[in-house]
Parts: structure tokens; sequence; C-alpha cells
């Protein structure tokens, strides 16, 4: 609550909030150059953002096939929204799930060989209900170090006890769950902010052995990896199936936004009864659902689209082979290039933003301290011109100190 008032003509902010939740925190990110801002967008298209009226190539976007503005969906919204109208009106368990979300969650279903999937309207809600839904109180929690914020935060609201393994590393699993006992294990196909892979073969062995439930998050694996870009699980030849609960989400390589959960018949009523950020939320806009089925059937048809991805990555890795900057070791879209300091991570995505490409300073706490980067995503849209760019102005920004 803010009021404003006028002293002497001039605007006075009264805030009611204690300095310490307010403007001692923001203070502290200032000092440490990890204050975060918004960057508004003007125009957009495929590869290219205008920001205050000067176009970049974008290296900033999870839009990893180029679809978000590609024809193809854009008329599929359109088709959405004059048969459904804009948005969905009510709960899903009141009047908001349509003809649309269902076929979408039928086609997730034959796509990934799982009985039951739902649809929530981001994949931070979709993380938030899979892990409070089914972990009790005082109950046990095994997640990889490096998961995304929306499990974490979930895990630390479900009451359970939470014990982090470390990064993709079966050995420190098994620790964790011989020392805590079985509980749900957590873990991501593709790691959002590194692009490396989790070992999912021996995580599943280790849950067969304990006999402990598995979230998987292929946020980032999905359109990607694997046959028809059927994500992670796919590319190291394992089943959906074996996994009690898989989240993906439709605001990176399918384009649209909002997420699902799969899982068997039983789990995911357990979701519609009891998930209260299904329960209680406005339903997904049936022209989303419209859209993103078309997305999805698009993008597991098309493998030119992953071709040109992976093409360019390729070529965006040769080119910076000899490179003294630390690129993570990444067969993905997401390249991280190592800054270390938040300080140089700013220096070099201005540097950056000067030679006319957008690429986002990742920074602490979003990484751990001292591994702040620059998170670039080459995507198929991008073509041999924008990497040439690109890896020229990486060049000068390696001689940054
Ligand atoms: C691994 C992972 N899971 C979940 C989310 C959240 O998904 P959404 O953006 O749809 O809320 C993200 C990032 O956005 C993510 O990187």
């Amino acid at each position: 609550m803010r009021i404003r008032r006028s002293i002497r003509g001039a605007s006075v902010s009264m805030s009611r909030f204690d300095p310490r939740l307010i403007s001692e925190p923001l203070e502290q990110r200032r000092r440490e150059g990890t204050l975060r801002q918004r960057t508004i967008i003007s125009s957009r298209r495929g590869s290219r953002i205008t920001v205050d009226g000067r176009e970049y190539v974008n290296f900033s976007s999870n839009d990893y096939l180029g679809l978000a503005t590609s024809p193809i969906l854009m008329a599929a919204w359109r088709e959405g929204a004059e048969f459904w109208g804009a948005g969905s009106g009510a709960s899903p368990l009141v009047t908001g799930m349509t003809a649309a979300h269902e076929e979408l969650e039928q086609f997730i279903c034959g796509f990934l060989g799982m009985e039951a999937a739902l649809l929530f309207s981001s994949g931070f809600a979709a993380n938030q209900a899979a892990v409070k839904t089914f972990v009790p109180r005082g109950g046990v929690i095994h997640a990889d170090r490096l998961a995304h914020a929306s499990l974490a935060e979930a895990a630390m609201l479900s009451g359970a006890r939470l014990f982090r393994f470390r990064h993709n590393d079966p050995v420190s699993l098994r620790r964790s769950l011989e020392l805590h006992g079985p509980g749900l294990i957590i873990t991501e196909g593709v790691f959002s902010m590194d692009g490396d892979e989790s070992p999912l073969g021996a995580i599943l062995s280790l849950a067969d052995e304990f006999h402990a439930p598995v979230l998987l998050d292929d946020a980032h694996g999905f359109g990607v990896l694997g046959d028809g870009g059927r994500g992670s699980v796919s590319a190291q030849g394992l089943a959906h199936s074996s996994f009690d609960l898989v989240v993906g989400t439709f605001g990176k390589a399918f384009g649209t936004g909002g997420a699902f959960v799969a899982g068997e018949r039983a789990v995911i009523s357990c979701l519609v009864n009891f998930a209260r950020e299904y329960v209680y939320s406005t339903h997904m806009p049936p022209c989303c659902a419209h859209a993103t089925l078309a997305a999805m059937k698009y993008a597991s048809r098309n493998e030119s689209l992953r071709e040109r991805l992976r093409e360019n990555i390729a070529f965006f890795r040769e080119r910076m082979a000899g490179s003294p900057l630390e690129i993570l070791p990444s067969r993905v879209s997401i390249q991280p290039v190592m800054a270390g300091s938040s300080a140089r991570a700013l220096a070099m995505s201005s540097l950056l933003r000067e030679r006319g490409i957008l690429a986002g300073a990742i920074r602490p706490p979003t990484v751990p301290q001292g591994t702040a980067r620059i998170r670039l995503s080459v995507t198929a849209a991008h073509t041999r011109e924008d990497l040439e760019l690109l890896a020229s102005a990486l060049d000068e920004a390696g001689r940054l100190s």
C-alpha cells in the first residue's frame, strides 16, 4: 500500500511498509548489481526484436523453434479466438474447460504415451500443483540442487523436508535417499541456466530401488530433443510412463504459453480434485489451447525445425571453439557464456547490446554466486549472419575484464 501526499506541492511517497521490506532490499540489489529491470518490447518477429526504437537480434528468447511469431501459429490462435472467444471465463471445474483443452490433453497423452494430462496456465503453477499435491507435510523431497525456482518454491511451501542432491549426480541422490528415506525425486530434463541434461536412466534406477516417485520437468527438452521433439526422455531412449509426473511447458519450444502435468489417470484425478492452482484459477484461454495443439502437431511433424536448430547450435559452437570465453557444454539452445561476476556479465550484455544483440545477463540469485553469465539462446529462427554477428561481438566481449 502506498499513499501519495502532496506536501508543499511536492509528491511524497508515504509507504506504510517497513523499509526493511521495500527500500533496503532494493538498495542492496542496486549495490550488488543484481537489480532487475524490465525491457519493454515494441515489436517482434522471428529473431528480431525492437526496444526503444532500435532493432536487435534476440538471443534471449526461449522460443527455440521460432514458432511464437510464425504465421501458422498466429493463424491458429486467431481461429481459436474466433470460435471460442478470447478467454475461458471460469476455472476448469466450473465452465472453463472446453473441447479445445480436452483435445490438447488427449494429444499430449498420445504424443508421450501417458494415461492422462492436465493443462495449467503456466509452468510455475503446474510445478506448484505437481509438487504440493503429492508430498505430505513432514514428507521428504530430494531435488537436484539446480532445479528451477518454481520447483524449489513448491518444495519449500509443501512443508516437506527438502534435501538437495548435487547437480546431476546419482551418487549424491543415492546418499540422500539412504540418509533421509524415500520421497519425491525432482529433476529437469534440460537445466534452464546450464543447458546440461539429467542422467534420467540412473535416476529411474534409484527410484525403483528406493521406491521413490519421480517428477520430471522437461520444459527445455520438449520440442527440441528426441523423436518428434518428445524431449529428454525420448532422447535418452526411455519411456515417459516410467516417470510418475511429467511436466512440460508451452511457452518455450511450442511458442505459446501454459503447461501440462502428465501421469497415471488416478494421479491426474488427484490434481483435478486437490490442486488449488487448478481448482481456483481461471483456465487457460481456449484459443491458447487450440494454438498450442497446432504448434505441437506442427513441431512434431517438421523435423526440419530441429535440424535447423541443431545446425545453428553446431555452427555457433564451432565458431566459438578457439574463444577464451568459457561456454558451458550444451547441445541445446541454451548456450551459457560464463562471466563470473555480475558486473562483468552486465558489461558483456551491454557491449552485445551496442553491437545490436539482445542477450540477458543472468545473475545471482537466479544462479549461484560467482557464476553470473550471459544465457544465450540459439534458435531455429537465427540466420548465419545473426550467428556471425553474435560471434564477433563475443570475441570483443571476451576481452572485457
Ligand atoms: C525448468 C522450468 N520449469 C518451469 C518453468 C516455468 O514455466 P512458465 O514460464 O510456463 O511459468 C520454467 C521457466 O520459465 C523453467 O525453466
